[in-house]
């Protein structure tokens, strides 16, 4: 069943939050952004918190769903005074041929696509052989008591969080999805389990 729709509400929450974010994350963020290299394509871009640590002038794609997002993004975007290349596609369903992007980045966003592995293999058929996924995600807790925390909040979050599953088990989803994790690094940060790294599609 498509479970996906526009979050008005949460869309504008997200706007205030990423003005707001912690050292921590804005770190993470920036981290991720400034891997980004070569023809980049962004996954649910959300307001477009990213594209302020991105170069400038860099060759850039991002995607979203959400009309709302969308709207708030291109506001960014006005206020940044750059012109980002955006269109209203799926993570799911990538409207692009195979092999085109030498990075794909991703923060915060496999956490609420309805089917990462799907979204994880359209990664790895959009990314030229060689080509590099960089991620930031808040996963699962480890621990056992943790875990099963997680997993009983996870419905309510969804709902509170429109669609975002704070109980995944990202990393081995992109591992299991054909990628070689090429670093990744685990820490808490505001509370919850991040990873963020770079996975790697084989060149052969
Ligand atoms: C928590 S927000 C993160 C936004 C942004 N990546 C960031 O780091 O600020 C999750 C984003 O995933 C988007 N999203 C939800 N379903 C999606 C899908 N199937 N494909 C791509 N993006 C999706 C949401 O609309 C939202 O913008």
């Amino acid at each position: 069943m498509d479970e996906f729709r526009s979050h008005r509400r949460f869309a504008a929450i997200w706007d205030w939050a990423t003005k707001h974010e912690s050292k921590a994350e804005r770190a993470l963020r920036r981290a991720a952004a400034e891997s980004a290299s070569g023809r980049i394509l962004e996954l649910g871009i959300g307001v477009g918190a990213n594209w302020a640590y991105l170069a400038p002038g860099a060759d850039y794609t991002g995607i979203e769903p959400d009309k709302f997002m969308l709207q708030r993004a291109q506001a960014r975007a006005k206020k940044l005074g750059r012109e980002m290349k955006v269109q209203e596609a799926r993570a799911e369903s990538l409207p692009f041929d195979d092999a085109q992007f030498d990075t794909v980045l991703v923060t915060l966003t496999f956490c609420t696509v309805q089917d990462p592995a799907k979204a994880i293999s359209e990664a790895a058929r959009v990314l030229k052989p060689g080509g590099q996924l960089v991620f930031v995600e808040h996963v699962r807790p480890d621990g056992k008591v943790g875990g099963w925390v997680m997993d009983r909040i996870t419905p309510v979050w969804r709902r509170a969080a429109a669609g975002c599953h704070p109980n995944r088990l990202t990393g081995a989803t992109i591992a299991a999805g054909g990628f070689e994790i090429e670093s990744m690094q685990r820490r808490r940060v505001n509370g919850l389990p991040m990873i963020a790294g770079i996975a790697r599609k084989p060149r052969g």
